[in-house]
């Protein structure tokens, strides 16, 4: 007998499997600070910020109030040849904290929005420079950049893509995956120095197949988040922007998980010192709370595009989503970015960050079946070894049990992530991790 009876004949869960959904349901209907309370009345602990979402802690009254407020002064306006003014003081707040001249934002609504805008502004862009031929583009094994076409396609998981392959975009190549496992299974809380060039391929091979000329943007998470927190070498980030330069190719940054704070600084791109021509964003911007996303780009992207026609009732950019720059999800990202800033929480990120990497690497290495834990920022990874036949199944187990006494951590393959919220305490990091332990050493 539950608390909520719910009526589930008729919602299709996202990447869920949702038959075991059905068997063993885990439906929430409260949260506050770190916890949800669920249908059946228990407390779960969010140990993954809701999908790196709810990095100020739920229900924060501030954002709430914000948009009570804007709903009841604009609730919506349309976003084509009018606008609202949350839109202009959200891009202007979003402008602010981004590094170098990314200064000018597209919003969207989700990060796989931002995905496919970023590449269609990367086309749009050559060839209002007369470089039209500019159409490839460069992703990496493992990247997610979200479920429509573009972001799928340069995206990297197999799984994601393999049932779409035949009508995924042509012309798009990947560079091969950030991690070794030989050398660098266990990293712990700084960046992993390789002893080979991952990036050697990306000139000698892929570059040079397509020639550097026809390539229109590379795109890739700063740290490859959905796949299970894998950190990209020491320097790889830097030689990539030397590479893209060198070619003339736009780089990408998609930091709709690292952005707004994960890595103790800004932007993914200020933790490792590298200023991309577009950053995606999503998420964490409005502390999860409502939906926004968007493309910051470089001031020479959006001047070029201006420059694209002379007649000025065309629009520059035929591209844009019904619901960009939304008064209401705008009104929250400016509550969000003002907690941010009271809270100093980007800073308290920091802080946590080594508490919860020394809390995994201490509870979990040499548990049964984990081959790897990978910490660096305010999140980190265990990785197990997957189970002959069924790889990712020991993981999902493993997250079941977890759930079922209190603790939601994410499966992703064979890796268990855990991401708090930037509020979490370190007692609430080692009720996190000490479940995850027990459960890994249940599931031996
Ligand atoms: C790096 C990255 N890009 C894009 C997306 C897709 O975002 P959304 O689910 O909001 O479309 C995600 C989601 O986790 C992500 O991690």
């Amino acid at each position: 007998m539950t608390a909520h009876p719910i009526n589930m004949d008729h919602q299709w869960l996202p990447f869920t499997p949702n038959k075991q959904f059905q068997a063993d349901p885990r439906v929430m209907v409260a949260a506050d600070g770190m916890h949800f309370t669920t249908h059946d009345g228990r407390q779960v602990i969010d140990g993954i910020s809701s999908l790196w979402c709810v990095t100020a802690g739920h229900n924060r009254k501030p954002i709430n109030e914000a948009i009570k407020k804007q709903l009841d002064t604009l609730d919506y306006a349309t976003a084509f040849s009018i606008s609202n003014d949350k839109a202009f003081e959200a891009a202007h707040m979003i402008a602010q904290l981004a590094p170098g001249d990314l200064n000018k934002v597209l919003f969207c609504s989700s990060g796989s929005e931002a995905a496919d805008t970023a590449l269609k502004v990367a086309l749009a862009y050559h060839r209002a420079r007369g470089e039209g031929h500019r159409n490839i583009f460069i992703g990496r094994e493992k990247g997610y950049h979200g479920v429509n076409f573009g972001g799928m396609s340069v995206g990297g998981l197999p799984a994601n893509r393999k049932v779409y392959g035949a009508q995924l975009l042509p012309r798009v190549d990947h560079m091969r995956f950030i991690h070794d496992p030989v050398h660098n299974a266990y990293i712990h809380n700084q960046e992993p120095v390789w002893h080979e060039d991952p990036l050697v391929e990306l000139e000698t091979r892929i570059l040079a197949l397509h020639d550097p000329s026809n390539v229109a943007a590379i795109m890739v998470e700063p740290v490859a988040g959905s796949a299970g927190w894998y950190l990209p070498p020491q320097g790889y980030l830097k030689r990539l922007r030397e590479i893209c330069d060198k070619h003339g190719i736009l780089l990408i940054f998609d930091e709709v998980i690292t952005g707004f704070g994960r890595m103790g600084t800004n932007f993914g791109a200020d933790y490792y010192g590298v200023v991309p021509d577009m950053l995606n964003f999503a998420k964490g911007v409005t502390n999860g709370v409502i939906p926004l996303g968007g493309v910051i780009c470089r001031d020479a992207i959006y001047n070029a595009m201006m420059h694209a026609t002379s007649q000025e009732h065309v629009a520059e950019f035929f591209h844009g989503y019904t619901y960009s720059g939304h008064p209401v999800a705008c009104a929250a990202a400016i509550a969000t970015l003002n907690l941010f800033k009271e809270e100093d929480l980007f800073a308290r990120a920091n802080t946590m960050a080594p508490v919860l990497g020394d809390a995994m690497h201490a509870a979990l290495k040499g548990l049964p079946n984990v081959i790897g834990i990978r910490t660096l920022g305010l999140a980190g990874a265990v990785e197990l070894a997957p189970m002959p036949g069924s790889p990712g199944k020991r993981a999902f187990e493993v997250f079941l049990d977890c759930f079922h006494k209190g603790v939601l951590v994410r499966s992703a393959g064979d890796n268990l992530v855990v991401c708090p919220a930037f509020t979490v305490s370190a007692a609430q990091i080692d009720q996190i991790v000490g479940t995850l332990a027990d459960s890994i050493r249940k599931h031996a």
